[in-house]
């Protein structure tokens, strides 16, 4: 296990290339599966997680060419046959829980292993079973696996989210496109990850009306044929930089391959703080204040504010003057950050699903480490602006989210050394 020991206090400076987004190449490459022909996905970035989700489709039987130096992904669904994932693949990633709509929608069967718990509470796939029945799948549950089966093609019919989630969106589009006659997708995820999702789909060969409101109305295909495509930069990567280029006095952070489009009301909470954000085209530009202001962010569906982004923001919080308030009504225990943060000096205190921030606590060095993805990152944050030397423990949940992050740190003046954990 990898530590990362990093010295703060050092303004940020320079230019951030952003990588492909994760949770927007997850779902292509479960669609990859629905094609009779092979797929060529650009921009995926090096991760953990890509590379779990390469063995989880290699396990059924597909063909998977990661050329991780050029990002390029080719998947050929021709041998798929084996319409299982397994627990130990599962449990590392959820979003192999995309498999079961995937196989279902393709091959009328499909058996996967039910993801459990997270970090961070319980994370129910309930709509996704739910939402399926709707569409005329037969749900069952057995020793710790659901299995899917459907007829060459089913009525459908329609199924409303409550609440609205990505995740269900997605399993729900997979199994439709060759399944379903007519099925309507209510209360539909509207994150760029889903619409992406449904424009590489409809370039196969899929029939989907409404891609990027909240109704998507599904008509079944035939077939689906393979499409080459580039991926979406990472909005969430984007965003955690433009919060450490606004933290520290006298940073200055350019980002490079962006997709402004996609950050929602992000840039202008930000800018509320005091921190000038200057988007020309796929470039941002981000300038800290001398004094940043404390401004109260509460998480919402796209195009609200990103839960993926909160931890950053509470953190970020620390430096501002003043008081402030963070809230996740998309997950309400998202919160494991933040005893690691008062450790390092902070002052909050977290109550149901808001963390209260008193602002400016100077923060001082100290072993840190965290156990999800955003938490993680939230902490080198910290670090990166507290006094004296910090240590990251766990950093393998950085690798699953985060592409080269101590290298992109260090190109801005970042102090950050990655090292064998004693
Ligand atoms: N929900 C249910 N039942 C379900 C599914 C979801 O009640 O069957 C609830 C959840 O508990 C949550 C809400 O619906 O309260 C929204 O969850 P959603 O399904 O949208 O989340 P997800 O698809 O599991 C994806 C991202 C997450 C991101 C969320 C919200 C991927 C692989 N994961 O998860 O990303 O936080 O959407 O935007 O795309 C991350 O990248 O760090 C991460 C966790």
């Amino acid at each position: 296990m990898d530590k990362f020991i990093i010295k703060g206090g050092n303004p940020l400076k320079g230019t951030i290339p952003i990588s492909g987004s994760k949770n927007a190449a997850l779902p292509l490459m479960a669609a990859s599966l629905l094609g009779d022909s092979t797929s060529i996905i650009k921009n995926v970035p090096r991760l953990k997680d890509i590379y779990t989700f390469n063995n989880v489709i290699r396990v059924v039987g597909a063909q998977v060419d990661f050329k991780d130096d050029e990002n390029t992904l080719t998947i050929d669904p021709s041998n798929v046959n084996h319409l299982e994932a397994p627990y130990d693949l599962v449990r590392k990633m959820r979003a192999s829980f995309y498999m079961l709509g995937a196989l279902v929608g393709k091959h009328g069967y499909a058996k996967v292993s039910l993801p459990g718990g997270c970090a961070w509470g319980p994370r129910p796939v309930d709509l996704h079973l739910k939402g399926m029945e709707a569409m005329g799948i037969d749900i069952s549950l057995e020793k710790g696996y659901v299995i899917a089966k459907a007829e060459d093609k089913i009525e459908g019919g329609s199924f409303k989210l409550e609440p609205s989630s990505v995740g269900a969106t997605v399993n729900l589009l997979l199994a439709s496109v060759l399944k379903a006659k007519k099925f309507i997708i209510k209360n539909a995820a509207k994150e760029p990850d889903v619409v992406q999702l449904c424009n590489f789909l409809v370039k196969m060969g899929a029939n989907i009306d409404g891609i990027g409101t909240d109704a998507l109305t599904i008509k079944a295909v035939n077939n689906l044929s393979g499409i080459e495509v580039s991926n979406d930069p990472d909005r969430i990567e984007l965003g955690t930089f433009m919060i450490a280029g606004a933290m520290f006095p006298g940073s200055e952070l350019t980002l490079t391959g962006c997709n402004p489009e996609q950050l929602g009301n992000f840039p202008d909470k930000l800018r509320k703080t005091g921190t000038s954000v200057d988007i020309n085209g796929t470039t941002i530009n981000v300038k800290a204040p001398d004094v940043l202001k404390p401004v109260s962010i509460k998480t919402e569906i796209y195009p609200g504010f990103p839960t993926d982004l909160q931890a950053q923001w509470a953190t970020m919080m620390t430096q501002a003057e003043g008081a402030s308030k963070v809230t996740d009504t998309v997950y309400f225990d998202r919160f494991s950050y933040v005893p690691e943060l008062v450790r390092l000096g902070a002052d909050m205190d977290v109550e149901k699903n808001t963390v209260s921030i008193s602002g400016k606590t100077p923060l001082t060095g100290a072993s840190v480490m965290s156990t999800d993805l955003r938490a993680s990152v939230s902490l080198v944050l910290a670090a990166l602006v507290a006094e004296n030397t910090s240590e990251v423990l766990r950093i393998y949940h950085l690798d699953r989210g985060y592409e080269s992050l101590e290298e992109k740190l260090t190109a801005v003046g970042a102090n950050i050394k990655r090292v064998e954990e004693d």
